[in-house]
């Protein structure tokens, strides 16, 4: 990467912004959808009891919404090493309020050894309401991002269902 890159930010990209960058606009990615399918054994949970954070899966014809930033190629360092633990970076064509860019998002493919896959809502919800790591509770992730979303105008239904179960704030769990 030789210049300035778009990144698609789908999970705590959209709202823990810990690193700097020269734009942001809302943003999809169409041909996946947001899941939260992914073990955290470091930000949001332990080895012993990884939780659960959001990876994108191939869906003909969905999209998913987040928001787009524009960073500098040395920013992918820093968040190289924030996203260790499955993910790793695809190429992809980001859609823009005005254009279509070519942009970069982070992806925890199925074969990488945190992927958790689905499982049922209320085991999903149970894992989440317990587990915690060296960034926060995971039910503050599920909240932070429903909220973010909502932030943007968008909804997700299965991020949405997560939170509606949670609470409603990250303070009201
Ligand atoms: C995201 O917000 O896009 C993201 C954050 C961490 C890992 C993967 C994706």
């Amino acid at each position: 990467m030789t210049g300035p890159t778009w990144l698609f930010g789908y999970g705590s990209l959209i709202w823990r912004q810990d690193f700097p960058f020269l734009d942001a606009r809302p943003a999809f990615v169409t041909g996946w959808e947001r899941r939260f399918w992914q073990g955290s054994h470091d930000h949001r949970g332990v080895p012993d009891d990884p939780g659960r954070v959001v990876t994108l899966i191939r869906s003909s014809g969905r999209r998913c919404y987040g928001r787009a930033f524009l960073i500098e190629p040395d920013v992918f360092e820093h968040l190289d090493h924030r996203e260790i633990n499955g993910y790793r970076r695809y190429p992809v064509d980001l859609g823009l309020p005005q254009a279509q860019v070519p942009g970069v998002m982070y992806v925890a493919d199925t074969d990488n050894p945190a992927f958790l896959g689905d499982a049922p809502i209320d085991a999903m919800v149970a894992q989440i309401r317990r587990c915690a790591g060296a960034s926060g509770t995971n039910v503050e992730y599920v909240l932070e991002l429903a909220r973010a979303l909502r932030a943007l105008d968008e909804t997700d239904p299965h991020v949405e269902d997560l939170a509606a179960r949670l609470g409603t704030t990250p303070e009201g769990h």
